[in-house]
């Protein structure tokens, strides 16, 4: 059995890895020679990936692809791609190339604010702490301009500091919510450093105020973080065209357009297809948003708690026919960064920015939007017609040829066999024993 070890993220690569090896792996030279068949020959370069984190022992690559043909806002796009699923990009650039010959993609920014929270304890008298915070308010903003100073300078900052009382709920539990503007940096660090100047303004001067002193009752600063729920950073993206335009090989646009939206109403109702429905939409969101840097799982958290903003998980997406115009949009909320953390350090995301023409934040978010919405139509417009599999297996037949090390004549025949065939795990590999037998 492992024993504990100590002192470990000390240890040099070399090392740990010898570790691992010795206590978990058997001293197996295989797995040891895994991890170093993905080192990077470039040092400088291995030596920044290895700073990204505690303990890097070597780099998990995942395929960086592009999908071209976006027209957005009248510009086009190759959207750049991080993500492992075979088929997502293939279906954002079937969506992209159905709607360049239908008008392109609309997309706007609503509102960029952030928020973020020191979250308080407090069981005194609660016009005292109202009091308290109505004396202290500005000495609270002043006490973050030295941090906010080059924010500022550009037009964002500390925007608004609020205490709420969320007695109620919880009881003794109070917040002040805090309001940010944070321009082309996704903020987390400067809305953070900001929460925790705050916080300590606050708790030393509640130290200080008469009526805390003579109820001996203090308010207690329990955290201070940003919030990854940002339904005040929203942004919204659009296709649409006339129904005639929907048409699809053996279906007629109105009809078409008819079952599109059944599937959407179905979603907005079920949470169960809800769930699945806006999964395909993260497909495309989190695969620019890894390309471009920035944080998923925030991304992630914000848009799945919008998604129940009315108390009930709900479909991301909407779509109807306006007297004969089809029209399909999402929108989301999206805290995204284009300078800072990642974005300036990961050579392929400098590669992704460049090939996005240099986006600021509010242009990323239109186009990461965008993403989502190509992404839950290629879906939709699969499942309502083909079904999903015909197009997904199609695309992972070449993983199944590589589970069973297929050669470059096998995998030639059967990308031809499967064209007028099904593609199934098991049929695939039996048609590869057959090849080899
Ligand atoms: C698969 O990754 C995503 C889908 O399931 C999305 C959907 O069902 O809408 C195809």
């Amino acid at each position: 059995m492992a024993k504990p070890v100590t002192g470990f993220s000390k240890k040099t690569k070399e090392d740990k890895i010898e570790w691992l090896a010795k206590t978990y792996l058997s001293n197996n030279p295989a797995a040891v020679k895994t991890l170093k068949r993905y080192w990077n020959d470039d040092l400088k370069l291995q030596k920044l990936h290895d700073d990204f984190i505690e303990n890097t022992l070597s780099n998990y690559y995942l395929p960086f692809g592009v999908a071209p043909n976006f027209l957005i806002n009248g510009k086009l796009f190759a959207l750049p791609m991080v993500i492992e699923e075979s088929s997502v990009v293939a279906a954002a650039s079937n969506a992209a190339k159905f709607w360049l010959k239908r008008g392109g993609f609309k997309a706007k920014v609503i509102s960029t604010q952030k928020n973020g929270q020191v979250h308080l304890d407090y069981f005194g008298n609660e016009q005292d702490i109202i009091s308290f915070f109505s004396e202290i308010k500005l000495k609270l903003i002043e006490s973050v301009s030295t941090m906010e100073k080059n924010m500022k300078k550009r037009g964002g900052g500390l925007l608004d500091i609020e205490l709420i009382s969320k007695n109620e709920t919880l009881n003794g539990y109070y917040q002040l919510h805090c309001t940010f503007e944070t321009l082309d940096a996704m903020g987390a660090n400067f809305i953070n450093s900001c929460l925790e100047q705050i916080a300590k303004t606050f708790e030393a001067e509640a130290d200080s105020f008469q009526p805390f002193k003579i109820a001996n009752t203090f308010p207690e600063v329990v955290m201070s973080i940003l919030s990854n729920y940002v339904p005040e950073c929203l942004v919204q993206a659009e296709v649409s065209c006339n129904i005639v335009d929907l048409k699809q090989e053996d279906i007629s646009g109105l009809a078409f357009a008819q079952k599109f939206i059944r599937a959407i109403q179905i979603a907005q109702t079920e949470p169960r297809r809800a769930v699945t429905h806006n999964k395909g939409i993260m497909n495309g969101i989190d695969a620019v948003v890894l390309a471009t840097g920035n944080d998923f799982r925030a991304v992630e958290a914000g848009i799945h708690a919008y998604a129940s903003k009315n108390g009930k998980y709900t479909s991301l997406t909407n779509a109807k026919i306006e007297d004969d115009t089809f029209r399909f949009s999402i929108e989301i909320p999206l805290a995204l960064g284009t300078v800072g953390g990642l974005t300036s350090l990961h050579p392929l995301t400098k590669f992704a920015f460049e090939l996005l023409q240099k986006p600021n934040a509010k242009e990323l978010m239109e186009l990461v939007a965008v993403a989502g919405l190509a992404q839950n139509f290629a879906a939709i417009r699969s499942l309502v017609t083909t079904g999903i599999q015909k197009g997904h297996m199609k695309m992972h037949l070449m993983n199944i040829l590589n589970q069973v090390d297929a050669s470059e004549t096998e995998k030639k025949k059967a990308i031809s066999h499967f064209n007028d065939n099904t593609v199934s795990h098991s049929a695939v590999i039996e048609y590869v024993e057959q090849l080899r037998s």
